[in-house]
């Protein structure tokens, strides 16, 4: 069953009294449960077309649905996690968590029980009171993290969300992700711009284009984990290393090589 449906999704945007095609006849399903890395050049619509599922930006053609249902606006079906964290500073850990739990009306003794479990599930342990600011950028977005799986939505909606962290950090937080995509699997669309990062963790990949932003192609990067059992590999380098793993990587890598030609963003 298809959780977020793109079809026929065009944006137009006005730009020093010009207009241009930012994304064009975009179209694109991911089914329930599935994982879908979106990756593409810088300026190719990435960000827009996760604002569109969100309902925070609008397509000027086509339509974006989740669940069936038109997106309009924001709701409690879609939970985001951004680059750049978004939590609230003033809020302490626990306080970031339980914001939204809160604004969808869950009862005190539901919300302790499912943040302690999510506080688990990211390993936030001993950190409950400590604010945003005394938090490594890791951490950081193992809240955010937290604050949006606790919510239970149907769609998680991530833009680079590991864009901001150091490479080992980075490696760690991939990990987990994976780890948590197991134990609780959702519907992800996942944004970024790092190859291997998109065939470590997506189920399919839709490699995008830009001027305007369209997809290029959809790989199929499930069917070969399930094959080569790179779930039992323990740890992402040995991943990495392994032939099938090179030849997805090199293959998008060549996807995104050929659209060098119209010049640097
Ligand atoms: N609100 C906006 N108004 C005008 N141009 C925009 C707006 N949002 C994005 N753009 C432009 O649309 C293109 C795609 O942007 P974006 O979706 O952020 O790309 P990506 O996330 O892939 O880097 C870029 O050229 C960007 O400058
Ligand atoms: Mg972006």
């Amino acid at each position: 069953m298809a959780n977020i449906q793109f079809e026929g999704v065009g944006r137009v945007f006005h730009q020093g009294g010009k207009q241009f095609v930012a994304l064009e006849d975009i179209a694109l399903e991911v089914a329930d449960r599935e994982f879908v890395a979106i990756v593409g050049p810088s300026g190719c619509g990435k960000t827009t077309c996760m604002r569109m599922a969100a309902g925070l930006e609008h397509p000027t053609t086509g339509t974006v649905k989740v669940g069936g249902t038109l997106v309009t606006r924001p709701g409690p079906d879609r939970a985001v996690v951004f680059q750049q964290f978004a939590l609230f500073p003033w809020k302490t850990v626990w306080d970031n968590i339980e914001f939204g739990l809160i604004s969808l009306g869950v009862d005190a003794a539901e919300r302790q029980r499912r943040i302690e479990h999510h506080i688990e599930l990211m390993g936030l342990g001993g950190y409950e009171q400590a604010y945003p600011h005394q938090l490594s950028g890791g951490m950081q977005q193992r809240v955010a993290i937290a604050r949006a799986y606790v919510l239970d939505p149907k769609v998680l909606l991530m833009d680079e969300p590991f864009g901001a962290l150091d490479a080992q950090t980075r490696v760690v937080m991939q990990e987990e992700l994976v780890r948590l995509a197991r134990r609780h699997p959702r519907t992800v669309l996942f944004i970024t711009h790092a190859v291997e990062e998109a065939v470590y963790l997506a189920d399919r990949i839709a490699v995008m284009s830009r001027r305007p932003g369209r997809i290029r192609e959809v790989i199929d990067v499930k069917t070969v984990r399930e094959a080569e059992q790179w779930d039992r590999v323990a740890r992402i380098e040995d991943v990495m290393d392994q032939p099938s793993f090179v030849h997805l990587r090199t293959h998008v890598w060549k996807l995104l090589r050929d659209q060098q030609g119209d010049g640097p963003h």
